[in-house]
């Protein structure tokens, strides 16, 4: 049970901001820097949830959210189409892993799952066989918090919701316990015998998609999978006839050093989801890439794609994700991920060294993560210690993002790290600096 503190929740009515725990009240915020009511100036280097691609309030996304708020700020989707939903539809085809892709826009990553879902679902109505209705999906994932999206959900997140959630995640995601002790080529064995087991125990007749993270976000801290694992599940996907979905909703739109994650392997999913990255925290915005083999099916039926939420495709949130496709080409962000994302690994790396917490280091481009273990020769986790380094790390006006994630018994304990794309050096060195001394403020247990 968190304290009960009436300083805060005399005043502040809100159950968002964690009711109870005293916060920062943030007043203002530029690159990566926010600023609270008493003046204090906070370094975010995880984009609160990964969110951040451009920094806070970059310029450019300002002035196009300004602008297109002067001229058309809603419109239903069947009503009306809009101007920067189709200019957005047409930059999403050309940055997309897929041959001939469309777009489809909501307004969470959670939302955009359970779109993804649906389309699945539909989809195989479409080509006559509505018998294909199972999901798989992977433990450790998360893929979101609504009934859907968390049933696809392998994390700590289904506590209380059990019982309401389907059993999808059922199959082990690669790399995810660094006490396996398997190599590299027995972890891919692994890994893609875990989703034909499961395959084959639904019954790929009764399978519409597997669902997965390329590389892991919130739930594992930037599990990276081995070599060959995506286009595994890709080979496994076709023998088997079921779509291939990958969630981007952290390693889209460049976070990983490539515009997707699956970019590092050149693997082509059916369908892509979007979320956080996609507008830098200016609009609430999310959305799909679709292959043009699905899309052509919604386009020749009779309703298309009847299923969406109120602010699917708002003129706003399309303005802005324009407008951020658009800056990451011309300020070279996809080159300063990978670049800016070697130099944290390797400031990581120098942390690692001279702790006995630090169990590994791991990620591409600028979403890394540490896992938290007791010594090196156990790699037992650090129990809490996610939490309580991202404590130690807001002692230093650094904020990072703790993944306490269930995975067989154990709690893996990690944090992550998602600075803005357009980070600099200087930037890079004073996070491994702070990062580095709350990691020797760590205790020992
Ligand atoms: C991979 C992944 N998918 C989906 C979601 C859900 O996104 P949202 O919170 O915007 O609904 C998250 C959120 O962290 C995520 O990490």
């Amino acid at each position: 049970m968190v304290a009960y503190d009436r300083r805060v929740t005399d005043t502040d009515y809100s159950l968002t901001a964690s009711p109870g725990r005293r916060l920062p009240v943030a007043t203002h915020a530029s690159g990566m820097r926010i600023w609270d009511r008493d003046g204090t100036e906070w370094l975010d280097a995880c984009g609160g949830a990964m969110v951040m691609s451009l920094g806070h309030c970059h310029p450019r996304l300002v002035k196009a959210a300004q602008e297109q708020l002067e001229k058309l700020t809603f419109t239903y989707r069947f009503s009306f189409s809009n101007e920067p939903m189709i200019e957005l539809a047409g930059l999403i085809r050309e940055i997309a892993p897929m041959d001939r892709g469309w777009a489809f826009f909501n307004s969470s990553g959670s939302e955009s799952v359970e779109s993804a879902i649906h389309l699945a679902l539909l989809y195989w109505q479409h080509v006559g066989k509505p018998g294909k209705t199972e999901l798989i999906s992977r433990y450790p994932s998360f893929h979101g918090s609504t009934l859907g999206a968390l049933g696809l959900s392998g994390s700590r997140w289904r506590q209380g919701f059990e019982h309401v959630l389907d059993d999808n995640p059922v199959a082990q995601a690669p790399n995810a316990d660094i006490r396996s002790g398997r190599t590299p080529a027995e972890e891919l064995a692994f890994g893609l015998q875990q989703v034909e087991d499961a395959l084959v125990a639904r019954g790929p007749e009764n399978v519409a998609a597997v669902f997965l993270e390329p590389i892991s976000g919130a739930s594992t801290a930037a599990v990276v999978p081995p070599d060959g694992y995506l286009a595994g599940v890709r080979a496994l996907c076709d023998r088997y006839e079921v779509l291939m979905i990958c969630d981007e909703t952290v390693t889209g739109f460049g976070r990983t050093g490539q515009w997707w994650g699956v970019d590092h392997w050149g693997v082509q999913p059916d369908m892509l989801s979007f979320a956080k990255g996609v507008t830098s925290g200016v609009t609430p915005f999310s959305g799909l890439a679709i292959g043009g083999e699905i899309a052509d099916v919604f386009a020749a039926a009779p309703e298309g794609f009847p299923f969406g939420h109120t602010y699917s495709g708002n003129p706003v949130g399309c303005a802005v994700a324009a407008e951020v496709i658009r800056t990451i080409r011309d300020d070279g962000l996809l080159e300063n991920s990978a670049q800016m994302g070697k130099r944290l690994h390797e400031g990581l790396l120098e942390i690692a060294g001279s702790s006995p917490h630090i169990g590994q280091v791991r990620g591409r481009g600028l979403l890394q993560g540490l896992e938290l273990v007791t010594d090196k020769d156990s790699l037992e986790p650090l129990a809490g210690s996610s939490y309580a380094l991202a404590a130690l790390a807001r002692e230093r006006h650094l904020m990072i993002y703790s993944c306490p994630t269930p995975l067989r018994g154990r709690v893996i304990e990690a944090v992550m790290l998602a600075p803005p794309l357009n980070i600099d050096d200087r930037d890079v060195d004073e996070i491994v600096n702070r990062l580095g001394e709350a990691v020797q403020a760590l205790p020992s247990v």
